[in-house]
């Protein structure tokens, strides 16, 4: 399995080391490694073995709810190409020099594929089938079905890692910085985003909590308050123009994780509440991007405190 080069990197003489090259890689091979157009022969049971069943559940959701949103998930986050062109260039500045990046919950590649055009080996992680197969169309990266909570990879293995929009979603954030401080050797780099606008994600919480429930948002954008990063630098602001009505039909089909365990009244009501307030209303705001920078060994130890 070669990794793709763009052909700017082979002109900067770039070059990534074939993932086989990596004296762990027979050890995963046949359970896990989806091959380029193969079958992924991985049982679902391989995940059942190790991790409590409070984490069962919460990978079913994920496997659910991942798998039906697969198809769409690159159209509800894209960015426009300058955008993505800036963040990508940064993450890929920061990551010169790694022989090996891990993706941990890499969904449809939409950053790994970006950086392995641009010479960097990227090994993606994910659990979701579908998210895989359609960053496996991209050949976004070498492909890992598992589990991220239980790495299927021995300590120290990568150079480097990214955790883009994952620590939600996962049962416990702390096991998570810990497997990722265990397998990456030195730095790890997330994404801040931030906007000037209430959104509906931020309504759909209050409303939320003003039916009684919680939902404890752990998103990497809030790490950096709790775990000072060693890097935090703005990579882009750019106007955004969203229509409310998108983004509550976005929720109303339960596509946020927020809206996952939330009784089917409830989250009828809320919707409800959002189109009578919302509904038809045009924003118009301003979003920044910073890039984020850890070194493993700060999330292996991490501390979050309350926020599990
Ligand atoms: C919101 S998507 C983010 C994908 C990608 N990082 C991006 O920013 O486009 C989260 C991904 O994490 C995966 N995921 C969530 N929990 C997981 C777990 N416990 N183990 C493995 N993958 C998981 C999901 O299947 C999904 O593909």
């Amino acid at each position: 399995m070669i990794p793709r080069l763009s052909s700017q990197a082979h002109q900067a003489g770039a070059a990534c080391p074939q993932i086989s090259s990596f004296p762990w890689y027979e050890r995963i091979r046949t359970a896990f490694l989806i091959e380029p157009g193969g079958e992924d022969r991985t049982p679902h049971e391989t995940f059942d073995n190790d991790v409590n069943s409070r984490g069962k559940r919460d990978r079913v959701r994920v496997l659910h709810n991942f798998d039906r949103a697969a198809s769409i998930y690159d159209s509800t986050r894209s960015l426009p190409d300058s955008v993505m062109n800036a963040v990508v260039d940064a993450i890929s500045a920061e990551l010169r020099g790694s022989r090996l990046v891990l993706d941990a919950g890499v969904g449809t590649g939409r950053f790994a594929g970006p950086l392995r055009n641009r010479g960097l080996a990227v090994v993606g992680l994910d659990v979701s089938r579908a998210m895989l197969s359609e960053a496996r169309r991209k050949s976004a990266a070498d492909l890992v079905r598992g589990e991220l909570l239980t790495m299927p990879f021995v300590n120290g293995a990568f150079d480097s890692c990214l955790m883009i929009h994952v620590l939600h979603l996962v049962e416990s954030p702390t096991r998570l910085l810990s497997e990722i401080g265990r397998v990456c050797k030195s730095k790890v780099l997330s994404l801040a985003e931030s906007s000037d606008y209430v959104s509906v994600r931020e309504n759909y919480i209050r409303l939320l909590t003003q039916a009684g429930y919680s939902w404890g948002d752990l998103s990497e954008q809030k790490l950096t308050t709790i775990v000072a990063p060693t890097l935090l630098k703005e990579v882009i602001s750019y106007p955004v123009v969203r229509k409310a009505d998108d983004d509550i039909e976005y929720f109303r089909n339960r596509m946020s994780a927020v809206t996952w365990d939330v009784p089917a009244e409830v989250h009828e009501r809320i919707i409800r509440e959002l189109s009578s307030s919302l509904g038809g209303r045009v924003f118009s705001f301003r979003t920044t991007v910073r890039l984020a920078k850890w070194s493993a060994v700060q999330l292996r130890d991490a501390d979050l405190g309350s926020a599990r």
